[in-house]
């Protein structure tokens, strides 16, 4: 297959990696990409967020499969356009993609889907914030409606600093009150054709910058899959799976598909695991950052007839998907004063002896070749991955591989899956 990959993270990089890991001799392009992708995929010069450019270009290049990495170009309308021309996409159009652009909208489909998520009220002055404020209780959950690069969510206990939080995004539209919830986090994606889906495995990941998850939210600072500790709440990996397909996945996309919207693409559901049960805290219409660097080298089928199966509506023809019962990891490195104020510029070396440890391979984020070398250009730089039998082997691995890494400044967090017991 001729396939196009958009975007230019480590998400994407790790889709490449996957679908250049299967047996067919597939022809990969990626635009943006970055300078690690380049390694392993034909970047192009192409806007990724302009739907016009991009039906274009895989017009006229054959492409039989794109591959939308990140929700910018989603909510751009880039999946409509090539759906328009008959290119298969995976990846949702705009209106189903408001499930992770909007939050209000998401949480209207889960209400009208029965979906259990935390309640929640809109507010629209700071009056209104006060009342939902005072509903709900402490702690407090604000939440800005639209697209906020994962910066619109403040959890306080402080109701100033609730308030302070909703007065910055008032002007920009409605916020959030949302009801506290209290348990582990899970990421689950499925995979949809817009009618059928099929799951793939659980990942979790680490939202805060340093170690015992202290300092800011970041956009994931590292990730690990499966989880084992599932067996001790559900039994096994697959009766949470199940579960969550059940009372998650399959009546969000048929409440989508009624609607007139079917969702084409990945659904991401971020849920929480409370003692009341598993909820949703939110949706993306993409593959999350880290978890697919996680997800992905574990998978055993072909990625790619995975997702044109749901691109062109013959998933239900597909088994679902299998994975190894290994343990992977991954760390994120950051640069220096991520996330508020990333140092940009800085040499990055070592990824030859890193990436010759047994188990481990690099998926570049934030990566540009300058002079010979490599430099890093943002926030977050690389992901070291690990894959093991156990955990603590995937671990040791990743840690090993990070210290062959030379960034001066950078940040990354010690402690990803150490609680993780085999
Ligand atoms: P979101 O952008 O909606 O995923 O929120 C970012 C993070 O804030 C989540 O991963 C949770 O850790 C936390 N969070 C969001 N909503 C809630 C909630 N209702 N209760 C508790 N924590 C939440
Ligand atoms: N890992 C969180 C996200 O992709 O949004």
């Amino acid at each position: 297959m001729r396939i196009l990959v958009l975007g230019s993270g480590a998400r994407e990089h790790a889709i490449v990696l996957a679908l250049r890991a299967e047996q067919a001799p597939h022809e990969i392009f990626a635009a943006p990409g970055n300078a690690g992708i380049a390694g392993d995929a034909t970047v192009i010069t192409l806007d990724a967020n302009d739907p016009v450019a991009v039906a274009d270009h895989a017009n006229t290049h054959s492409i039989d499969l794109v591959v939308i990495g990140p929700e910018a170009p989603l909510v751009a309308g880039v999946a409509d356009a090539l759906r328009e021309r008959g290119i298969p996409v995976f990846g949702p159009g705009k209106a189903a993609a408001q499930l992770e652009g909007s939050k209000t909208f998401a949480k209207r489909v889960m209400e009208a889907a029965g979906v259990p998520t935390g309640r929640a009220i809109r507010a629209r002055t700071l009056a209104e914030v006060e009342v939902a404020l005072d509903t709900l209780g402490a702690p407090h959950v604000v939440k800005a409606d639209g697209l906020a690069a994962g910066k619109g969510v403040l959890v306080t206990p402080d109701r100033a600093a609730a308030l302070a939080h909703a007065e910055e995004y008032l002007p920009g539209g409605p916020v959030l009150i949302e009801e506290f919830l209290s348990g582990p986090e899970v990421s689950l994606f499925f995979l949809s054709d817009g009618d059928t889906v099929r799951p793939l495995s659980p990942a979790q990941d680490y939202k805060r910058l340093r170690d015992d998850d202290e300092g800011p939210n970041t956009g994931g600072m590292g990730a690990y899959s499966p989880l084992p500790w599932l067996d001790d709440r559900f039994g096994s990996e697959k009766a949470f799976v199940d579960l969550v397909t059940r009372t998650v996945a399959e009546p969000v996309i048929r409440q989508l598909d009624a609607e007139g919207t079917p969702f084409i693409g990945l659904l991401y559901a971020g849920l929480i695991l409370t003692d009341d049960g598993v909820k949703v805290i939110e949706f993306n219409a993409r593959f999350g950052d880290p978890e697919t660097q996680v997800v992905l080298p574990r998978l055993l089928d072909p990625l790619s007839e995975l997702l044109r199966a749901a691109a062109v509506g013959t998933l239900e023809d597909v088994t679902r998907p299998a994975f190894a019962d290994t343990a992977a990891v991954t760390v994120v490195v950051a640069s220096e004063g991520y996330p508020q104020a990333p140092v940009a510029g800085r040499a990055l070396s070592g990824l030859d002896a890193a990436s010759a440890i047994e188990g481990v391979h690099l998926a570049h984020a934030a990566t540009a070749e300058r002079d010979g070398g490599l430099v890093a250009t943002g926030g977050r730089v690389l992901n070291v991955i690990a894959v093991g039998t156990t955990f603590d082997q995937a671990r040791q691995r990743a840690y090993q591989a990070i210290d062959e890494i030379t960034l001066p400044g950078a940040q990354y967090r010690r402690d990803i899956a150490a609680r993780v017991s085999d």
